[in-house]
């Protein structure tokens, strides 16, 4: 996506804020999005869902395989195929990388990725940099990416996007978890300026935002492998006090134990905020894709 599309949908996402407050609207009424999740999910799944609702829409779906005829051998394509004679729209969670890019060629509807593997997450990001413009700064903004950078599809996604705003990225993990290189490489020739270390105390007094992110054990192929790099940041009170009173802490979620509960009850914590604005960007996302503004 270029700056002036996800800069339209972040100023829609705006304009939309009190549908997501409980304002109950239409914009979406008649529309019906099929809900394909083959991959267990909370916030994605129900903010689409409170999103469609609150404006009038409805949803159909699944929220695990089990329960759809995949677990019968049907394959993806042909599930897609059928479903787009159902839906006006298709969001499709799955854990293969390249598997919404791959549905998207058998989909006569829209078809957004909601997650694929340890691909991309691009709602996600929609909504990590709705974030920043709201609770901090998105133009030049100096970030901290924390965790499992190898795995985290949210990342990957944001990254890419933070290039368009001329952000100062630190990319922090292990070495086994770090960003990959051709996405690193990409990045810079999009002309991001980043810095690769593995420990967030070298770079938390300059940061304005600290992007914490889940060590993402279900994709690990050796449990000794996730053994070794389980519990390798936590971000604490003590650890918070290093950072610029302003600076805020955000989350994909769900957190297991990289931020220590502690700091949610201090200013700085943006992470709950932050999944709440799904709903007002993924509102944004639909009402755009159905061309409800045209
Ligand atoms: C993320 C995901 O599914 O990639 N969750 C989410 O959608 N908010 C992050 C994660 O699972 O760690």
């Amino acid at each position: 996506m270029s700056k002036e599309e996800i800069d339209y949908i972040l100023k829609v996402a705006e304009k939309l804020e009190p549908y997501a407050r409980g304002v109950q609207g239409d914009l979406l009424s008649g529309k019906l999005f099929a809900m394909l999740f083959y991959e267990p999910s909370t916030r994605t799944r129900l903010s689409f869902e409170t999103a469609t609702k609150r404006l009038g829409g409805d949803v159909i779906g699944f929220s695990s395989p089990e329960s759809s005829s995949f677990s019968k051998g049907e394959s993806l394509a042909d599930t897609i195929r059928v479903v787009s004679g159902y839906a006006d729209a298709i969001i499709l969670r799955h854990p293969k990388e390249g598997a919404a890019l791959f549905a998207s060629q058998y989909s006569t509807v829209p078809l957004i990725n909601a997650g694929d593997g340890a691909g991309h997450h691009p709602t996600q990001t929609l909504l990590d940099l709705y974030t920043l413009h709201k609770e901090s700064t998105l133009e030049g903004v100096k970030i901290a990416l924390v965790g499992d950078l190898k795995y985290g599809r949210t990342v990957h996604s944001l990254v890419y996007a933070l290039s368009l705003y001329n952000a100062k990225i630190f990319l922090v993990s292990p070495p086994e978890l770090s960003m990959p290189s051709h996405v690193v490489s990409d990045i810079l020739e999009r002309g991001a300026t980043v810095h690769e270390t593995t420990s967030i105390e070298d770079v938390i007094e300059e940061v304005d935002a600290i992007y914490m992110t889940r060590i993402q054990k279900e994709r690990f192929p050796d449990p000794s492998e996730y053994q070794r790099v389980v519990g390798s940041y936590r971000l604490t009170q003590e650890l918070l006090k290093m950072a610029k009173p302003t600076t805020i802490v955000m989350h994909p979620l769900p957190r297991v134990d990289e931020i220590d509960p502690a700091v949610d009850n201090m200013p700085n914590a943006k992470y709950f905020q932050q999944s709440f604005y799904g709903v007002p960007v993924r509102m944004a996302v639909l009402c755009i894709l159905m061309g409800v503004f045209d």
